[in-house]
């Protein structure tokens, strides 16, 4: 079985993935982490985010980089968004990702374009979204809680900022697929997301045995 989890930054598409591996006892991919690793190797390597080849050049980087707590930067996020907008760096890492998803017993991926671009015959596809609000809200406290001094406008703009990027982009755009539930927690807390998650999957797929 292969379930597709997709939607804009900030959303909890990323602990809703985790939650369904969990309970289907299916391996998960945050296919995110592999553009914030293009986004920082191209950092190491001093190159321009905003240049095709440069992006290109980083998508070699070594898979022990995947470990680096820095990818899980906000400014990392940013240098991810900017690189993934290369058509030549989502050609790089589409084969990975088709790989993952397609491996025996199945798989949960979750990204931007998992159910359109990925994994189209995804046995189950959820696009989690949340108000640009909520998300701001969610993300400061979190930024707060690990000590990083920065303010709601800050990263309200930057949620602005990321949402307009991937969405606008020509090549595999953040969008909700055709059959895809659209799971908006703007009012839900995490538990009910991940609830309503599971009751998509098994309604579309049936009960595990
Ligand atoms: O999900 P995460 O915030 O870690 O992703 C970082 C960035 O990588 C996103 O803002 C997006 O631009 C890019 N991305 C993408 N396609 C994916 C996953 C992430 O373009 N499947």
């Amino acid at each position: 079985m292969i379930i597709a989890v997709d939607g804009p930054t900030a959303s909890g598409k990323g602990t809703i993935a985790r939650a369904l591996a969990e309970h289907f006892g299916l391996p998960v991919l945050d296919t995110g982490l592999l553009y914030r690793a293009v986004g920082y190797q191209t950092q190491l390597n001093h190159g321009d985010p905003d240049d095709s080849a440069d992006a290109l050049a980083a998508c070699d980087f070594p898979d022990t980089l995947l470990g680096d707590p820095a990818l899980r930067y906000e400014s990392t996020g940013g240098l991810a968004s900017r690189v993934s907008i290369h058509p030549a760096v989502r050609k790089a890492l589409y084969q990975r990702q088709v790989d993952f998803a397609n491996q025996p017993g199945g798989a949960v991926l979750d990204g931007r374009d998992i159910g359109t671009v990925i994994a189209p015959h995804a046995d189950a596809k959820l696009f989690v979204t949340a108000s640009a609000e909520e998300r701001t809200r969610r993300r400061h406290a979190e930024m707060l809680a690990r000590g990083v001094a920065v303010t709601y406008d800050a990263v309200l703009a930057n949620i602005h900022a990321r949402d307009a990027r991937d969405t606008g982009r020509a090549d595999a755009p953040l969008l909700c697929a055709d059959d895809a539930l659209l799971l908006d927690n703007s009012d839900m807390d995490i538990g009910e997301t991940i609830a309503a998650a599971i009751a998509f999957v098994e309604q579309k797929v049936g009960r595990p045995a």
